[in-house]
């Protein structure tokens, strides 16, 4: 027992660190929902170390008949009234911060698709929406309305420091807000069991002061800069890649997988995986089920030599 506990505590004090820290309270909403976690650990231990207390002094108290009637007391208001009024003061506290992080109005909306295993993100714009994918870039002090839904089985949104998480349902659309305060880079992931890459299904989260995300989002909206003849874009249509995916300025306007127009200005390959790293980026296309099993997208082996780093190459300008 001692032994599985000893092993298991890395990998639960594991979670406490780095980007997907739910107590680094990036967000509004997270810092929210942690005041109410800290309440609720230091005021049980507290109430533990009372009730612990008094079974050490009761055990140890010789039975005082007399005293009968005020032990009755004791158990009427420290059994009943008091655990009572504390558990519906936690209960209201508890739906007052839901009511407040799920009834927000969004200074921005985007709309996130759960795919087997990838994220459809699309930014509602005045210009019209602008879709990206794995990644999600967000203005700092502004909220975003996040609507969300699923392809075909259900997913879990969840930005664990900044606030959530949410299911992602075929068929239906569910709505989180998120607010981040401070700027920096964190860990999405999906946390509802969804098949054979769930544990592969992560995102970048990246926090930017309101004008770079306001250049950010205008250039994510401008068609990828390529020129017609280029080698690289002539290896990715004749391999069929354009039946999957868009490249918008190109000829590939494929629907299934994700955008790929300003792929390579993304941080990380395969749904927030690997670093986006040429060397990455070949093995992604020649071992595409080493680096993430059962993913629909086909592996192409017989891609190598000068193709091959064409067709990387041409994908790594795709900034
Ligand atoms: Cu998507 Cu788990």
């Amino acid at each position: 027992m001692r032994r599985i506990f000893l092993l298991g505590l890395p990998l639960v004090l594991g979670a406490c660190e780095g980007r997907h820290n739910w107590l680094a309270s990036g967000g509004a909403e997270a810092i929210r929902v942690e005041q109410l976690f800290w309440v609720l650990v230091v005021g049980a231990a507290v109430i533990w170390t009372l009730v612990i207390g008094a079974a050490v002094y009761a055990h140890r108290r010789q039975v005082d008949p007399s005293l009968e009637k005020q032990a009755r007391q004791f158990i009427i208001w420290g059994g009943a009234v008091i655990p009572t009024v504390v558990v519906c003061a936690l209960l209201v506290w508890g739906l007052v911060i839901l009511r407040d992080i799920t009834t927000k109005e969004g200074d921005l909306t985007v709309r996130v698709d759960g795919e087997r295993w990838w994220w459809r993100v699309i930014y509602e714009s005045p210009e019209g929406d602008v879709v990206t994918a794995n990644e999600i870039r967000l203005p700092v002090d502004n909220t975003a309305l996040f609507k969300l839904t699923a392809d075909d089985v259900i997913h879990s949104f969840w930005v664990p420091a900044l606030g959530g998480k949410m299911d992602m349902i075929p068929g239906r659309e569910t709505e989180l807000t998120l607010t981040p305060v401070e700027t920096g880079s964190w860990g999405g992931l999906c946390a509802e069991f969804c098949g054979g890459a769930h544990a592969l299904m992560r995102f970048d989260a990246i926090v930017m002061e309101e004008a770079a995300f306001n250049d950010w989002l205008a250039h994510e909206a401008s068609p990828a800069e390529v020129a017609q003849d280029d080698a690289g874009l002539g290896v990715f249509l004749d391999e069929g890649c354009g039946a999957c995916h868009t490249i918008r300025g190109t000829e590939a306007v494929g629907p299934v997988g994700p955008d790929l127009t300003h792929l390579a200005s993304r941080e990380r390959l395969g749904a927030g995986i690997y670093d986006m790293t040429p060397d990455n980026m070949a093995a992604w296309i020649t071992d595409t089920h080493e680096m993430k099993p059962d993913i629909d997208m086909p592996p192409y082996p017989n891609l190598d030599g000068a193709r091959l780093d064409q067709l990387v190459a041409f994908l790594m300008s795709l900034d």
